[in-house]
C-alpha cells in the first residue's frame, strides 16, 4: 500500500472515525480469549457499569452491540416500537435523514419536521404536535443530538421540557453518536429513554461497538414492542446479564479491552474536563473560521457544535477539492460536505482523543489549502486567533497538576 504512504502522522480531522490513543491501541493488541471464561464476564461487568457514567445515568441499562451507530439506531427503534407506530423525527442534515429513512423502512409512520440544513430542530413544531395529540398517538420523539453533517447541536433539555409541559408519554430517543462523551449529555436529567453512540466517535476506539442505553421506561416498552428483531433484541442480552455471563453471541475481545482503556482515559482526564476540552476545541475552530472570513454552516450560536465545524466556502470554490487536496498535499483528512451541502462545506472534526496543538496543525493546513484553491486568506490568521484563545484558556493537564 505504498501509494497511501505519507511521512509522519496522518492528521485525522474527520468527525469520526477519530484518532485512537496509544493506550487503547496497546490494550487491543492481544490474542483472542474464551469469552465464556470467568475473565471476560468480569471485564464486561466493569464496562457496563462504567459506560453508564458517560451517559450520565444510574437507572439506565446499557448494551454493547457488535455494530455501528446505524445498528444502534435499529436497536433503539425495534426494541421500543411496533410497526405502524407514529413517531416524530427531525430532519436537519444527512444523519437525521438516514435515521428517518431507517424509521420509514421499519414501517413506522414518521412525522418529519424539516429544517434548513445548518439550522437546529424546530422545537416549536414539536410543541404544536404534542399539544394537538391529546390521544397520545405519538409513541416516540427521535432526535439527533449533534448533526455531524452540519455541525448543529440541539438542546435536549428543551425537548424534555416540551414533553413535560404537555404531559406527553412519548418515548424520547436520542442519537448521541457525535455527542456522547464529548458534549454535555445527561440521560437521567433529561429523561432520555434510549440514547446511543458508536465506538469510533468520542470514545476514540475502532468502529465496531454500538452502545445503546435504555431507561426503565424503554425496557418496559420493549416487553410489548412488536417490531421484528433478532440480533439487536435486548431480551437476549438481559437473559445473559441475569446469568452473569453477559454475551448472547461472540463479542470482540480486542474491542472490549480497548473500551476498558478508553474509559480509563476518560475518567483519568475527568468527564467534565473532556467536555471542557471539546468546548475549547470548538470555540478555537470557530474563531479561526471567522478570522479566515468564512461562514459557519451552523446558522445560530445556540446550535454551534463543539465536536464538528462545517465551514461554508464561497460559491467559486468546490469544497470537495479542499478535502482532496488536504489529503494529497498535506496528509490532512477533513470531512466532505454530504448530500445537500456537498461541494459547499468542508468539515473539521474536533472530537475524541485530540489536543489543542494538534488542532492548530489542522488549522494551519486548512489555511494553506484555502490559499491553494484561490481563496484570499492571510496565512496564520486562523492559527493566530485560535492560539491566542488557547493561550488564555488552556488549563494544566489534570494528571500533571
Ligand atoms: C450523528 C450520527 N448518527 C449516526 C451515524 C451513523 O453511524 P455509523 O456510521 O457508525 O453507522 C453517524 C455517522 O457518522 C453520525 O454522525
Amino acid at each position: 500500500m505504498d501509494y497511501v504512504y505519507g511521512p509522519g502522522r496522518n492528521h485525522l480531522f474527520v468527525p469520526g472515525p477519530v484518532n485512537i490513543p496509544e493506550q487503547v491501541l496497546r490494550a487491543m493488541n492481544r490474542n483472542n480469549e474464551d469469552y465464556r471464561s470467568p475473565a471476560v464476564p468480569a471485564l464486561t461487568k466493569t464496562l457496563l457499569e462504567d459506560v453508564k457514567k458517560i451517559f450520565k445515568t444510574t437507572s439506565g441499562t446499557p448494551f454493547l452491540f457488535p455494530t455501528t451507530g446505524t445498528g444502534a439506531w435499529e436497536s433503539a427503534l425495534t426494541n421500543t416500537l411496533s410497526p405502524g407506530d407514529r413517531i416524530v423525527s427531525f430532519l436537519i442534515g444527512q444523519f437525521s435523514l438516514l435515521w428517518i429513512d431507517q424509521q420509514q423502512r421499519l414501517n413506522f409512520k414518521v412525522d418529519v419536521i424539516e429544517s434548513d440544513w445548518g439550522e437546529g430542530a424546530k422545537l416549536d413544531v414539536l410543541a404544536a404536535k404534542l399539544a394537538a395529540d391529546t390521544d397520545h398517538t405519538i409513541k416516540a420523539v427521535c432526535i439527533v443530538h449533534n448533526e455531524t453533517a452540519t455541525g448543529v447541536t440541539n438542546d435536549l433539555s428543551l425537548v424534555r421540557r416540551i414533553l413535560d409541559e404537555y404531559r406527553h408519554p412519548a418515548l424520547f430517543l436520542v442519537d448521541g453518536v457525535s455527542s456522547i462523551c464529548a458534549l454535555d449529555f445527561r440521560m437521567d436529567d433529561w429523561g432520555v429513554d434510549v440514547a446511543l453512540t458508536g465506538s469510533q466517535k468520542a470514545l476514540s476506539l475502532p468502529t465496531g461497538i454500538g452502545i445503546v442505553c435504555a431507561s426503565p421506561r424503554a425496557l418496559e416498552a420493549s416487553k410489548t414492542a412488536k417490531s421484528l428483531r433478532v440480533f439487536f433484541d435486548w431480551k437476549d442480552y438481559l437473559k445473559f446479564y441475569n446469568l452473569g455471563t453477559y454475551w448472547p453471541y461472540t463479542p470482540s475481545i480486542q474491542l472490549l479491552y480497548g473500551l476498558r482503556a478508553a474509559l480509563d482515559l476518560v475518567f483519568e482526564e475527568g468527564l467534565e474536563n473532556v467536555i471542557a476540552r471539546h468546548k475549547r476545541l470548538g470555540q478555537a475552530t470557530r474563531l479561526a473560521v471567522e478570522a479566515w472570513g468564512l461562514k459557519n454552516c451552523t446558522q445560530k450560536e445556540e446550535w454551534h457544535s463543539d465536536t464538528v465545524t462545517a465551514v461554508l466556502v464561497p460559491p467559486y470554490i468546490d469544497s470537495s477539492e479542499i478535502v482532496r487536496r488536504a489529503w494529497k498535499r498535506y496528509n490532512l483528512s477533513l470531512g466532505l460536505g454530504l448530500n445537500k451541502v456537498a461541494g459547499k462545506v468542508f468539515r473539521i472534526g474536533h472530537l475524541g482523543h485530540l489536543n489543542e496543538l494538534q488542532l492548530l496543525g489542522c488549522l494551519a493546513g486548512v489555511e494553506m489549502i484555502l490559499k491553494d484553491v484561490g481563496y484570499p486568506v492571510k496565512l496564520g490568521s486562523g492559527v493566530a486567533a485560535a492560539s491566542s484563545y488557547f493561550q488564555n484558556n488552556i488549563p494544566l493537564i489534570p494528571s500533571r497538576i
